[in-house]
């Protein structure tokens, strides 16, 4: 069970005190958002390099912007440690993954809310983690939609049948509340932004949401 803070709720004016807040995290979720594949705007290569280049835990970007066929691999040479386009982005989703995997990061498929799971099965075989939006990307601090946790079981059940090295990343609402539906569906990776960063205690909060997860995990 994998905590991975996202810094959209972080203080941008301060992210380096604010990711060693989280230094109990698994990895660091870090959204890229370029106004055109979602209305919002937040920041690009430079700051993720130098992201990369001071958070002692992996960072996992989150990428919701356009053409991610040009742009993906670009985030793979700035450091990071797995990258995650977005299915509805992509002219050639598979050739995406092939990419990532050949700079040597982790390749990460999303699909929006809307998108059915079958676009993230089909490509299984040439990605190692799966997001599953369970709000509209864009913006922090939205309510978590359960009518997304049929895509969880679907593959969860197809990634334990392949036994392929694939997590299965849960963002948009994750809190004390939410996570265990999430966990007991068969996610293993749960980004949470709003619930950390609100937390007095982000560390503490970190381990909490971690617990949880685990108290659930099936088997
Ligand atoms: C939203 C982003 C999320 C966001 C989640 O589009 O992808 O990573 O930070 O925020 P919370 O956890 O507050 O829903
Ligand atoms: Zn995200």
């Amino acid at each position: 069970m994998r905590i991975a803070p996202s810094i959209l709720s972080a203080d941008f004016a301060n992210l380096e005190r604010d990711i060693l807040a989280v230094s109990d995290a698994d990895i660091l979720h870090v959204d890229v958002m370029d106004g055109h594949f979602v209305p919002n705007l937040t920041l690009g290569l430079p700051v993720v390099a130098r992201l990369c280049a001071v958070a002692p835990m992996p960072i996992d970007v989150h990428l919701m912007i356009e053409d991610p066929d040009t742009w993906a691999v670009r985030y793979a040479d700035a450091g990071a440690f797995s990258v995650t386009f977005h299915y509805e982005a992509a002219r050639d989703p598979r050739a995406v993954a092939r990419s990532l995997r050949a700079a040597g990061v982790r390749a990460s498929v999303a699909i929006k809310p809307g998108t059915p799971v079958e676009r993230a099965l089909e490509l299984l075989d040439d990605v190692d983690m799966v997001l599953i939006m369970t709000v509209e990307p864009g913006f922090g601090g939205q309510a978590f939609m359960a009518d997304q946790v049929p895509k969880f079981e679907a593959l969860r059940a197809a990634i334990d049948a392949t036994g392929a090295d694939v997590w299965l990343q849960v963002d948009g609402g994750i809190s004390r509340d939410t996570i265990a539906t999430v966990a007991l569906a068969g996610g293993d990776t749960f980004v949470a932004g709003s619930a950390i960063y609100g937390a007095q205690d982000r560390n503490a909060e970190v381990r909490a949401l971690r617990e949880i997860a685990a108290g659930v995990a099936r088997g």
